[in-house]
């Protein structure tokens, strides 16, 4: 049974004030949710702020980025290490956004993943074709080839810090959500791909979540999907009541 991962991209919004008043008014809507497990991404400069915020609940806390460096002449990067140090579980590896306007390529992507993981974070690998992949009929092709490139020298073990998010890029922020059948059928490729790559156990063990106008009116639906494991919310996660209401369906 995997268990369940809903987490809430806050990209690049909430100053301090407005994510303090977005996290006290979410730790009261959130039921004590045992099994489902909550993260959320701030951007870095309020980490440090929300971290005691969620303390005393089963929140945690990501970062929406490192770099694959510890530390060294590296202007304006932030490690792995030093996200752990400000509180930080998870970290967000690959979205669509820092692939599209930072040149994040799979190389760049693989070398975070690894040096996330080895400094003890819990990776959510960001993969997806864009509508002209699709349009191309090229999107397991597209996929096969990130989760290849982006897992590459990662040994079975280290996918027990491993996620994978599926965010198909021309669902993101649009509001067209993928359907039921699109999103399962994706999920099952990549999970048969983690099948390939590493074995059977491997692959029915990783969480594999959704992303891309996740909804309170569509969780329910793409939940119920078997390969389904969890959504990467973004819009809805900045707004306490929506993103309460895509937990608490669990
Ligand atoms: O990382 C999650 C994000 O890309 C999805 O955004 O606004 O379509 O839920 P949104």
């Amino acid at each position: 049974m995997r268990t369940p991962i809903i987490a809430g991209n806050w990209k690049l919004f909430k100053k301090s004030g407005e994510a303090v008043e977005l996290v006290s008014q979410l730790t009261h809507l959130v039921r004590d949710t045992k099994g489902v497990e909550i993260i959320i991404a701030p951007v870095f400069t309020v980490l440090s702020t929300v971290k005691p915020l969620i303390a005393n609940s089963n929140i945690k806390l990501a970062a929406q980025n490192c770099f694959w460096e510890e530390e060294g002449a590296f202007t304006g990067e932030i490690s792995p290490g030093m996200l752990m140090d400000a509180g930080c579980t998870h970290v967000i590896i690959g979205h669509s956004e820092r692939r599209q306007y930072f040149g994040e390529t799979d190389d760049k992507v693989n070398r975070k993943i690894k040096a996330a993981i080895s400094s003890g974070l819990t990776v959510l690998f960001c993969i997806g074709e864009t509508l002209a992949e699709r349009e191309a009929n090229c999107t397991f092709n597209v996929l096969r080839t990130q989760i290849e490139q982006g897992l590459s020298e990662l040994a079975k073990s280290d996918l027990a810090k491993a996620v994978i998010a599926y965010e198909p890029v021309w669902a993101i922020g649009t509001g067209k959500t993928a359907t039921d059948d699109q999103a399962q059928e994706a999920h099952a490729f990549i999970r048969g791909v983690v099948a390939d790559l590493y074995d059977h156990t491997s692959a029915e063990s990783i969480r594999i979540l959704y992303g891309g106008s996740v909804k309170p009116e569509n969780v329910k639906e793409l939940m119920a999907q078997p390969d389904i494991d969890g959504a990467l919310v973004g819009g809805a996660s900045l707004k306490a009541d929506s993103f309460a209401a895509i937990v608490n369906y669990l």
